[in-house]
């Protein structure tokens, strides 16, 4: 089932939201060459604690940081790492979620440390964030959830990029991961109908390669089989009665 927010849920999303891109905006300043990404994470997780919010990766499944945190040829759910050093020109994917008084807010940022290590780098981060906006401007009542994954794949398969297929946008709310599950490629036209009140992280995974992809030893980092870099975007949006509201890009 997809949950409609109240008025009060959608304050408290809202909040979540805006606290939590504040210090993903912030969080620039620390990607110099040579810091570590468990550096990062605990940087993340104090600026978090400092404004009431709970961050919701950790203890998820195991899990046991405040963030994840991906570089380079990992997709998603990179473990943060003493010992993963970022370097200049890396791609460096920074996933969070956190609650406010009970209610989540999730997004992901790509950044580069320094300059972009190739034009192709940059392309790829540009066309994630298109194919983001894309899906977003399909999140309006009248329309099927569907026409969200296919906007999605639309903006990306002419450039010929990979799209990662085994992981998804989700619905958000109490919970990190709700109902329904919304793909990155598709047909359009298929699954529920969009209402007013519906939450939800849109996400596309992107890669220079193709989509295959395996789990580290770490048991979580996502990483292409060809090595291929990855891109990673997230917003959490909320459907109105006119144009979606992007919660987490309101600080
Ligand atoms: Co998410």
């Amino acid at each position: 089932m997809i949950t409609i927010k109240n008025k009060v849920a959608v304050q408290k999303m809202t909040t979540a939201g805006g606290l939590l891109s504040d210090i993903i905006d912030r969080v620039a300043q620390l990607l110099r060459p040579g810091t570590s990404t468990l550096s990062i994470d605990a940087w993340i997780e104090m600026q978090m604690r400092n404004v009431q919010l709970v961050p919701q990766t950790k203890g998820y499944m195991g899990y046991r940081h405040a963030s994840c945190i991906s570089v380079n040829d990992e997709i998603v759910h990179g473990v943060p790492d003493a010992h993963k050093i970022i370097q200049e020109g890396d791609l460096v994917k920074i996933d969070v979620c956190a609650a406010w008084k009970g209610y989540c807010a999730d997004m992901t940022r790509c950044f580069f440390v320094g300059k972009p290590a190739s034009t192709q780098a940059e392309q790829l981060v540009k066309v994630a964030q298109q194919a983001l906006d894309a899906g977003i401007a399909k999140a309006v009542v009248g329309n099927r959830l569907s026409d969200i994954s296919a906007a999605i794949q639309q903006v990306v398969a002419p450039h010929g990029f990979g799209i990662i297929r085994d992981f998804a946008g989700h619905g958000i709310g109490k919970r990190m991961h709700e109902e329904p599950e919304i793909l990155n490629y598709g047909e359009p036209g298929r699954g529920p109908l969009l209402r007013p009140g519906m939450t939800f992280a849109l996400e596309p995974m992107i890669t220079l390669g193709d989509y295959n992809y395996y789990i580290a030893s770490d048991g979580w980092t996502v990483k292409t089989k060809d090595k291929s870099l990855a891109a990673h975007v997230e917003d959490t949006i909320l459907i109105t009665e006119e144009q979606p509201k992007i919660l987490t890009r309101c600080a």
